[in-house]
């Protein structure tokens, strides 16, 4: 059983699907793991550390049974791994037709942890909270990096200075952490979910909750899309906290569908200057207008931020989660006795988060999208 980690090669992206400690952990099962050249570098793993942890250093890891990848390869990469191998990853397999197109070409079994169920059982291996939860972080220091305001209170000798005042739009997993980031750093943090339950979580963490409109999640969850009149009673209960506001973080999204707009262009322009808008959602939408993926928009001395890779920035922790989420994820699919990999189907999380098994897309909404992209 012969694992392939490869370099990532989407550019910014700085994290590695295993690190020195995991791969020790993967030859303790026997499964020889394949690094490729500077795989780890970026994220301050140099190969020496994955030589010394079993591994071999290889030019191309995509030659293996198993490829495990931060972000989806592109077509090209796929057509390097064997057919009939395995490959584990962010594969974006319910918007990313091409790949979901060439995996099921090259008849590969695609496990994507997009598609593993949000469940007390599944934790450890749940990559989209380790990265939202880092993701979360990162924005508040790219917003705090970017006001010209400090963010606590300080009583000094030069006069006083008033605290910033943060506003958190989206309160999943990566607004809280948001939350409690904002407030480390000794900002006033207000913040909003539609969901009712998250009302509690916000004053846990010392936060004001914005009155606004809630709602009850769905069986998964998950906030439910809300109809033009509900949109617009949650647009003029936030606008006074937006125009009050000199940090605002947004995070809301709705899987499957593009992100809510909670920020109007009117709201943005009702900021003042110097104030700092970072738009998680930046790359299905945008909670905010005029946010445009990976880039700085200047409205009215107001800068809104789009980054679409945050986890990346602390690539060193997000790796060490990942890598840690892969394992966990994998250990379901070794054999006790026999250490050997299966997939088996049956299993209450290997069988969510196979969208496609020996070239056969088996996830309802990978088939849609592949359906979809023939028509
Ligand atoms: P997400 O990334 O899908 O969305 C972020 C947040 O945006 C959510 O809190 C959502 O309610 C909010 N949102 C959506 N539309 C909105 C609107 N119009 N206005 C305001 N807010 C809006 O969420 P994430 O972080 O992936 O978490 C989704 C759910 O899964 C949550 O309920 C979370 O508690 C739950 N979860 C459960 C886990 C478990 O049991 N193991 C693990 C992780 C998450």
């Amino acid at each position: 059983m012969r694992i392939g980690i490869p370099r990532e090669r989407r550019p910014g992206e700085h994290r590695v699907a295993a690190v020195p400690d995991v791969v020790k952990k993967y030859a303790e099962w026997s499964w020889d793991v394949a690094v490729e050249r500077d795989a780890g570098t970026a994220a301050g793993f140099p190969d020496a550390d994955y030589e010394d942890a079993g591994a071999a250093i290889v030019e191309n890891a995509h030659d293996a049974d198993l490829v495990l990848r931060v972000g989806p390869p592109d077509p090209s990469e796929i057509a390097q791994i064997p057919r009939g191998a395995a490959l584990a990853g962010f594969l974006d397999p319910f918007v990313a037709a091409d790949v979901a197109r060439a995996a099921v070409d090259r008849g590969l079994t695609a496990i994507a942890v997009e598609a593993i169920p949000r469940t007390t059982l599944a934790q450890s291996m749940d990559a989209l909270s380790s990265q939202a939860n880092i993701a979360g972080y990162a924005a508040v220091l790219v917003a705090a990096g970017a006001t010209p305001k400090l963010l606590p209170m300080m009583v000094t000798a030069a006069g006083t200075i008033p605290p910033s005042r943060a506003l958190i739009l989206g309160v999943g997993v990566a607004g809280l952490q948001a939350i409690a980031t904002a407030k480390r750093l000794g900002a006033i943090v207000y913040a909003y979910d539609i969901r009712t339950e998250t009302r509690e979580q916000v004053e846990s963490l010392g936060g004001k909750f914005v009155e606004a409109i809630t709602t009850e999640a769905d069986e998964g969850g998950y906030a439910r899309e809300v109809g033009e009149d509900a949109a617009a009673q949650q647009h003029a209960a936030l606008a006074p906290h937006v125009a009050a506001s000199d940090l605002i973080v947004t995070t809301a999204q709705i899987p499957g569908r593009p992100a809510p707009l909670l920020v109007t262009e009117e709201m943005v322009r009702s900021m003042h200057a110097g104030s700092v808008i970072v738009d998680m959602a930046a790359a299905t939408g945008g909670n905010v207008a005029l946010s445009r993926p990976d880039e700085v928009v200047h409205v009215d001395g107001v800068a809104i931020h789009g980054p679409t890779n945050l986890a990346s920035m602390y690539a060193a922790d997000a790796s060490r989660m990942y890598a840690r989420n892969l394992l966990s994820l994998l250990g379901r699919a070794r054999d006790e006795e026999s250490g050997a990999f299966t997939v088996d189907l049956a299993d209450e999380i290997l069988g969510e988060a196979a969208v496609i098994a020996g070239g056969v897309a088996r996830h309802p909404r990978t088939i849609a999208l592949l359906e979809g992209a023939e028509r």
